[in-house]
């Protein structure tokens, strides 16, 4: 199968983990637009969400290839990392080592695992949330719980830990390093994924801190 041998090789592998990144930061820009309509009020949202599921064939092929997409990312990330290891433990380590090691690189596996981990919680609670109650009314209740919510921004953190590193590293997969555009990929680095911990953050924030409780 093209997906099996493109997994064997290393660049193959890298180039999936590209993509795949690429589509998955595509798909946070329009959630944390989404997301950015519960600042104004919680019709405004739940307009949104309404319009969003009246279209239920869309619904679903988007979140299969979601799930395919973040499928394809975990298993070529996992491929990544134990073949890393394998080279780290073997005595050509230094001349192999082609990463730079930064602590966001160095923890990539984890953050990772810990925005896997938010996934199965946010997932459960928000897309199995009982169909009987407006969604704008579960995610006040979720994230009106102070841990629940706190829950929340340790991810956020974790995934913008992973971006930073995640987008440099898929930049360079695609060959985007020139010395004349290296300041502004490094603030698109660090910009975007503070980005993502604004918006997802301060909905997080919101409710915690109860300036939601009237939403
Ligand atoms: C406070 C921040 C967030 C809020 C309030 C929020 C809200 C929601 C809501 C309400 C849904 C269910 C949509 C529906 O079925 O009606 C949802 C689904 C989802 N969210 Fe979030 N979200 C947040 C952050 C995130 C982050 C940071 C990620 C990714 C790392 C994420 C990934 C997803 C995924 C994968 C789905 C399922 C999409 C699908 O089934 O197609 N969310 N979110």
């Amino acid at each position: 199968m093209w997906f099996v041998r493109l997994l064997s090789s290393s660049i193959g592998k890298k180039l999936i983990m590209a993509a795949t990144g690429l589509l998955l930061v595509l798909f946070l820009i329009t959630h944390a637009a989404g997301n950015a309509t519960i600042f104004m009020s919680s019709d405004v949202f739940q307009s949104y969400a309404d319009e969003l599921h009246s279209h239920p064939l869309i619904v679903l092929v988007f979140s299969f290839s979601l799930l395919l997409i973040f499928l394809c990312h975990i298993v070529a990330g996992l491929y990544l990392f134990f073949e890393n290891r394998k080279v780290s433990h073997s005595r050509y380590e230094v001349t192999t080592r082609v990463v730079k090691n930064s602590f966001a690189s160095e923890t990539m596996p984890y953050t990772g695992l810990i925005v896997l981990l938010f996934l199965f919680v946010h997932i459960f609670g928000f897309t199995f949330s009982p169909k009987d109650v407006q969604i704008s009314v579960t995610v006040k209740e979720l994230l009106g719980n102070f841990f629940y919510a706190l829950f929340y921004i340790f991810a956020f953190v974790a995934l913008t830990i992973h971006l930073s590193h995640g987008f440099w590293s898929m930049l360079q997969t695609f060959g985007i390093n020139h010395p004349r555009y290296n300041t502004l990929i490094s603030r698109l680095t660090l910009g975007i994924p503070l980005f993502f911990l604004l918006i997802f953050g301060g909905v997080a924030l919101y409710f915690m801190t109860g300036l939601g409780a009237h939403y």
